[in-house]
């Protein structure tokens, strides 16, 4: 394998800690350098370089690049659907040009790949419910669903022109133990579990039946790594890549969640977040990664369960 040095920008995040750690993995420590608006990070400490960075300082971060001779992004910062509602300007501000300026140091400085998420927000009320397809009707509804669509188009338009590999995945919601969600529309779906824990009950922001598709971490981060060594004669989508894991409602997980906290209850309580939910598609189908370069999620929402509990107590 070549010498690789990756620089993973948001890496205190909740996809963020766990990228850094099995890209470590793979790459070793030294190789793996994560940097975030945050000062540290406890879950990172130890583990390798950590560098303190706003992805808005272009400068800064075009330095970085070249004193560390970085040959690969991965560009997680961003603001993610509810909080982004709350604040568009600043969600699209930061979604947008975050992502140019990791494009074009890319194309200056001739990195070898470049990893950006998209995400399932793309999808809007006109698009389709059920196994909604690669393409599609794509009419988002919220800020950062359409920062995420025009974030897609950079990146299809950067690769086309000027030759950049970036490379992208519509996430589903991520359900994950390690590192705290950072102000999505999908976080129920991690909250319950803490709240079952601690509570033996929760207050749901979304209706009983709102089914999301949705994704345990290490599939994700499976996914993620995956993409980003296949062959880029493999990679027929330079937008982003629709993969699919779980679709389930908060009334499924909790019974779920039931088998393992057999006094656990929940309510529902539906607020803002509703009609961003109701916006997404349910479930998503993801054919063409999987006859692109194989994916394959591992985890259903049994086995996911099972896990977190594992991991959380
Ligand atoms: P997160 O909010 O947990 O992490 C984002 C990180 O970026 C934070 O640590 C934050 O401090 C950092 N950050 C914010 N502004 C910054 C700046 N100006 N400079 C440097 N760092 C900055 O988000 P996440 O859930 O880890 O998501 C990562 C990416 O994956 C995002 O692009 C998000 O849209 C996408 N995504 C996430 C999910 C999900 O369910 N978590 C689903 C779909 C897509
Ligand atoms: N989990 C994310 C959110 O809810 C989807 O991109 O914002």
């Amino acid at each position: 394998m070549a010498k690789e040095k990756i620089l993973v920008i948001g890496g205190s995040g909740q996809i963020g800690v766990e990228l850094t750690l099995a890209l470590r993995k793979i790459y070793g420590n030294a190789n793996v350098i994560a940097s975030d608006l945050r000062e540290e990070n406890d879950l990172l400490k130890g583990s390798g370089p950590y560098v303190s960075m706003d992805v808005m300082n272009k400068e800064m971060l075009h330095v970085q690049v070249i004193r560390q001779n970085i040959t690969q992004i991965y560009l997680l910062a961003a603001i993610l659907s509810a909080t982004g509602e709350k604040n568009p300007g600043l969600a699209w501000h930061l979604n947008m040009q975050g992502l140019l300026n990791v494009l074009d140091i890319a194309k200056e400085e001739k990195l070898q790949k470049v990893y950006w998420p998209s995400s399932i927000a793309v999808f809007g009320p006109t698009s389709p419910k059920k196994d909604c397809p690669q393409q599609t009707i794509i009419e988002p509804i919220t800020v950062y669903g359409i920062s995420k669509y025009a974030g897609e188009f950079w990146c299809n338009y950067f690769h086309h022109r000027f030759g950049v590999d970036v490379r992208s995945i519509r996430y589903p919601g991520l359900i994950s133990y390690k590192s705290a969600p950072g102000g999505g529309t999908t976080d129920y779906a991690i909250e319950i579990f803490h709240e079952a824990l601690e509570n033996k009950h929760y207050k749901c922001f979304l209706k009983e039946d709102t089914y999301l598709p949705m994704m345990y971490m290490p599939d994700a981060i499976k996914a993620t790594i995956e993409l980003m060594e296949a062959p880029a004669n493999k990679i027929s989508i330079r937008t982003s890549y629709n993969v699919s894991g779980i679709s389930f409602s908060p009334k499924e997980i909790a019974s779920e969640i039931k088998k393992h906290v057999p006094e656990f209850t929940i309510g529902y309580s539906p607020d803002y977040r509703q009609p961003i939910a109701d916006s997404w598609p349910q479930s998503i189908d993801d054919s063409v990664a999987r006859n692109d370069w194989g994916w394959k999620h591992e985890y259903d929402l049994d086995r996911m369960t099972a896990d977190m509990f594992e991991n959380l107590k």
